[in-house]
């Protein structure tokens, strides 16, 4: 079905300016109604409902600010943004405060018109879509707090509900932050064992010998300092769900002894002459390329085999934007009551951040804006340095004008992008050459012609 042309309210005193955007905006493929002065603009409100409302601040008769009130009372689903004369910051701030979705500066660029009403439209139109199915979006955008409408996470929704009934094991792998022991914990509430524990271990942060005592108990006596029996992990998780988490880090020797466990269904403690019989279920999860470990000899196959019967792999932030959004909405519900709203130019600084630390920086990033923001329209500047300046090195290169030296400034940016690879990828070589669409012996040759460790 096609839609039906978006409806924006051009309120502008000045002649040319008014015809310009309405000219543009026509063409853009929108429906344009304009008025000469503020009153000629209420008396549009009283008679249309606009998606958009695009008006200058001042104006002889009633002024911007007017507008958006009555806007506001009248319609207030309906988006406002400002034009203000460059040079008068404080009254465009004043208007976001006061609930306008954002500002444009006069003279404009219409390149950057174009984009802030998209953006504008796409915006309105979502939350349209979400107050008329918010029951469906809720079933079908997420899944036990697991929340995406990306095309990826889409089809991880709809895989973890069906992974969860079965019982064989599952690997999951994806970068730091994606979501792994959120997906892992899903898995067991939504399986038949939910009613049994859920019994999660940080493979990595227990040196040998303890990981093995924490995994399949010990008794008395069995080593220095074992002074009472002990319970391994495995009876804990008896009848549910073990969660090994970061499991590329068991060491060669444990892993032999964690394949028979998972093999026979049994195991003995630590000095123990009697076998366990558990039934668990393993999910495992890790940021490493466990096929690479098996590769170097790090890691037994057979087990990885054993390990990785359904593998379920979480894409990176970068690579599903369309998820930020709503994880933002999502995290700002979480941490506060307050109803807070960012400009539409944070926010797409916020979409295309690069988000190294994946969900978990984003999530650590709303719990901050929202402890050292007081105001309840969220604007560029109150995005921490790291997200704006990224950005900004990228989107300010010199004017010609100034005079540049041009190889120089390509190897600057070039150096800037092997760099940023690097750091996203946390220096692994080869995702960074295929971030960058690089071959790898080209991107390692360009990494020692500019001496990048
Ligand atoms: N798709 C998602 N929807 C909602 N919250 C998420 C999502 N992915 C991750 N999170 C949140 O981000 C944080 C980090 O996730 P976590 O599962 O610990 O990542 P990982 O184990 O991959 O490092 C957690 O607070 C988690 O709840
Ligand atoms: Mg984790």
């Amino acid at each position: 079905m096609k839609k039906p042309k978006a409806k924006i309210l051009v309120v502008e005193d000045e002649q040319s300016m008014r015809e310009i955007l309405g000219m543009l905006l026509e063409t853009e493929g929108y429906s344009v109604v304009t008025a000469a002065d503020g009153t000629e603009g209420l008396a549009w409100l009283q008679k249309d409902i606009f998606d958009l409302i695009i008006t200058d601040i001042k104006m002889p008769g009633a002024d911007g600010f007017e507008i958006l009130k009555k806007s506001q009372e009248l319609s207030p689903d309906t988006l406002v943004i400002m034009i203000t004369a460059f040079g008068s910051m404080e009254s465009a701030i004043e208007a976001m405060k006061l609930g306008a979705y954002d500002y444009i500066y006069k003279p404009f660029k219409i390149d950057e018109i174009r984009l802030i009403v998209k953006n504008a439209i796409d915006k309105r139109r979502l939350s349209t879509e979400v107050s008329l199915l918010r029951e469906k979006i809720k079933t079908t955008y997420e899944v036990e707090n697991i929340i995406g409408k990306s095309p990826k996470m889409q089809e991880i929704l709809r895989l973890v509900p069906k992974i969860a009934s079965n019982n064989s094991n599952v690997l999951i792998t994806g970068e730091s932050g994606t979501g792994k022991d959120l997906v892992a914990s899903a898995l067991h509430n939504l399986s038949p064992r939910s009613d049994k524990n859920f019994v999660a271990i940080n493979c990595a942060s227990f040196p040998e010998g303890l990981l093995e005592s924490e995994l399949f108990g010990h008794m008395k006596g069995a080593f220095t300092g074992a002074i009472q029996n002990k319970q391994g992990l495995f009876e804990v998780a008896d009848g549910g769900t073990l969660f090994l988490d970061e499991v590329a880090e068991i060491p060669l020797n444990l892993q032999s002894k964690l394949l028979r466990a998972i093999e026979n269904g049994t195991f003995r403690r630590l000095g123990g002459t009697t076998d366990i019989k558990v039934d668990v279920r393993i999910i495992s999860a890790t940021n490493k390329n466990l096929k690479e470990a098996v590769a170097s000899g790090a890691f037994r196959e057979d087990l990885y085999f054993r390990l990785n019967v359904i593998p379920l792999h979480l894409p990176p932030l970068r690579e599903r934007k369309e998820d930020i959004p709503l994880l933002i909405e999502h995290f700002l519900k979480k941490y506060s009551d307050r109803k807070v709203q960012f400009s539409g130019s944070a926010m797409n600084m916020l979409i295309n951040y690069t988000w190294r630390g994946n969900v978990r920086e984003l999530e650590n990033t709303i719990e901050r804006i929202l402890l050292f923001t007081e105001s309840d329209v969220i604007t560029e500047a109150d995005l921490p340095a790291e997200i704006t300046e990224g950005l900004k090195e990228k989107r300010h290169l010199p004017e010609i004008a100034d005079g540049i030296d041009l190889e120089d400034l390509l190897s600057n940016i070039e150096k800037w992008y092997l760099t940023e690879a690097l750091k996203i990828t946390g220096g692994k070589k080869t995702e960074a050459a295929e971030l960058l669409g690089l071959s790898f012996r080209s991107f390692r040759h360009k990494l020692s012609k500019y001496g990048i460790k």
